[in-house]
């Protein structure tokens, strides 16, 4: 790759059109290969996708919906082989009127043009889903893990892999660390507190440096319904996380455990950091209850100049809050999987901004707020309602908080604040300094103690700035702000990902904004250093509807591989299983549009980006 005068790695590639269309778009000389559709055999035995007659068995073999988080492992396990490897995909939701025929949101379109509130419309609607739609759509949540090869320059997965594993609302999972086996975790069916099927809307993630991976809990309140939260014991933690009675999945009407009246407990079990080795298909997953129960986006990790291991996560709600976690022991690479105790013993820290810089505060029971006199009895109290205990120390509510991700190159943090409509002018503060933020920005913390691996990430204080403000510049009153070479723009920056010369790639995702706003949702590449600091460049689009996730390099930077969720999706549901708004991938008629896992390369063969 050619270097600048300054020393600094230009982007070398030309954009694609900005703008929406029903296919997937790419800078040119580039070539995307589709890995993985929704309904693709991951299992050897899983039977063809038969999208007219799908069932929660079928499901269970094949791979999952709405796919988030990618994680690229390289084959053998130690290796840096950037041909052939797994891929870990997060299945976080699903979008049942484009999975299922006949499925219709009742009246949904009509109660939307009654200004009726979004709630009111999914009480209405699940009435309408059956046990076996519910079956499946639990069967399509948590994750794959999938083998992939490069072969003549082409990316495929590897059928009938003996990796292949596919992580359901029925796997065994083991709950560790402060709050496991505590009275709130314990259930009718799990009476240890320590075990429990599966995990929920699995968002970003992130990889451990022993080789293992994180699936972060996000939106999991929608899933848990009945009973009357409200007056329950729990309330104050049910509405703090926003549980209630009307969810926006049906499963509660017929698998006990999301009901509320029956499982008051079970919501306590789920909005944690879940970690697996996908090397091992028979590996047991573990909730790591130590690094905070919020609606976690990922949870990236950076090894400290002294061995600590620190994860950082942001719990993505308007006005909630950005964390760090740091271990008390330190990482010994010659103990590969042992060091997941890691996780277990350690301290969650919330960030408190000021106009010079950061302070991160800690979450321990007995200190400061955290006490009985705040109806705290312990640190798993602290754990199992960490936005509460987070509040009570004045932590700064932040524009919704997805990726947090430390760049290796630099040593610095990236946050991605994707926005928050209902920021209010005399809300703003310097670290959020727009109200309404309708496109987001992105924030670069620094740790005291020099650049790359010198960096402090255990530090008390950082400084901090901010990297760029999204949104057009050509309208009046934007407020966005990029570099002075840019020649694009975008809205709400979500997933990130460092290329191996530590450039930040950051996908989109402007939800039901995207039509207004008139630009696909997909990746763009940032310049940090030098003179084009902050410049950004438009690198591929997502179809219509869809938003762009997991963004993963190979180790060599030859090959990004990125997760198009939700195409067709349409924010006020016109959009379904028999009239799509794009039958990407495949475009045939009777087959619904499928989130694809796809992986793209230069047709020279060299590294994206240049
Ligand atoms: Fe699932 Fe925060 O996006
Ligand atoms: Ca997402
Ligand atoms: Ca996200
Ligand atoms: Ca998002």
């Amino acid at each position: 790759f050619a270097l600048a005068a300054d020393g600094s790695r230009p982007l070398d590639f030309q954009s694609p059109p900005h703008k929406i269309t029903d296919d997937i778009q790419l800078a040119p000389g580039h070539s995307a290969d589709i890995l993985a559709r929704w309904g693709d055999a991951v299992l050897a035995d899983a039977p063809e996708f038969d999208p007219q007659n799908q069932s929660a068995a079928a499901q269970a073999g094949q791979f999952g919906y709405n796919c988030d988080y990618l994680a690229y492992f390289p084959l053998p396990r130690g290796s840096d082989n950037s041909g052939h490897g797994l891929l870990h995909v997060n299945h976080e939701y699903t979008s049942p009127e484009l999975m299922f025929p006949g499925w219709t949101r009742v009246d949904a379109g009509q109660q939307a043009e009654k200004g009726k509130e979004a709630d009111a419309i999914e009480a209405a609607s699940v009435d309408a889903q059956t046990p076996e739609q519910s079956a499946i759509e639990m069967m399509a949540h948590n994750g794959s893990i999938i083998e992939v090869v490069k072969e003549n320059g082409r990316w495929k997965m590897v059928p009938e892999s003996s990796y292949a594993r596919r992580i359901t609302l029925d796997t065994e999972m083991r709950i560790a660390g402060p709050a496991a086996g505590h009275e709130r975790m314990k259930t009718g069916y799990d009476p240890t507190g320590e075990k429990v099927f599966g995990t929920i809307n699995n968002c970003a993630g992130g990889k451990t440096p022993w080789g293992t991976v994180l699936m972060a809990e996000e939106n999991f309140h929608g899933y848990f319904g009945g009973g009357d939260p409200d007056n329950a014991p729990e309330a104050r933690n049910y509405k703090r996380y926003g549980v209630k009675a009307n969810a926006r999945y049906p499963w509660w009407k017929s698998v006990d455990r999301f009901n509320l009246a029956k499982e008051p407990n079970e919501p306590n079990r789920y909005g944690w950091v879940v970690e697996y080795d996908p090397y091992d298909p028979q590996s047991v997953p573990v909730k790591h209850t130590a690094l905070g129960r919020f609606k976690h986006e990922g949870a990236t990790s950076f090894v400290n100049k002294d061995g600590r291991v620190v994860f950082y996560s942001g719990d993505d709600e308007r006005f909630d809050y950005l964390y760090r976690y740091v271990s008390a022991g330190k990482f010994d690479p010659a103990h590969g999987l042992e060091n997941r105790s890691l996780l277990d013993d350690g301290t969650l820290y919330v960030a408190r901004f000021d106009e010079e810089g950061l302070t991160w505060l800690p979450l321990v029971f007995g200190q400061g707020p955290l006490t009985a006199e705040n109806d705290f009895q312990s640190q798993a109290d602290v754990l199992i309602e960490t936005r509460r205990a987070a509040d009570l120390l004045g932590a700064t509510p932040m524009d919704r908080p997805e990726d947090v991700e430390p760049n290796p190159v630099n040593g610095r943090v990236y946050v991605m604040l994707t926005n928050n409509s209902r920021r209010k002018p005399e809300q703003v503060d310097a670290v959020n300094p727009r109200g309404p933020n309708r496109h987001g920005h992105v924030l670069e913390l620094i740790p005291p103690g020099g650049e790359g691996a010198e960096a402090d990430h255990t530090a008390e204080r950082y400084q901090w700035e901010i990297l760029l403000m999204a949104g057009n510049p050509a309208e009046a009153d934007s407020g966005a702000r990029y570099g002075e070479g840019s020649d694009t723009w975008f809205s709400s920056p979500d997933n990130c990902a460092f290329d191996p010369a530590g450039r930040l790639w950051i996908s989109t995702d402007q939800g039901s904004s995207q039509a207004k706003n008139d630009i696909p949702d997909g990746m763009y590449a940032c310049e940090l250093e030098g003179p084009r600091r902050g410049d950004v460049k438009f690198f591929f689009a997502c179809p219509r509807g869809a938003e762009m996730c997991g963004p993963e390099f190979t180790p060599d930077g030859t090959t990004l591989f990125v997760a198009v969720q939700h195409p067709a999706e349409s924010g006020d549901m016109s959009s379904t299983f028999e009239t799509p708004s794009t039958r990407w991938p495949d475009f045939a008629e009777g087959m619904p549009p499928r989130p694809s896992v796809v992986a793209i390369t230069r047709d020279d063969g060299g590294p994206i980006g240049g």
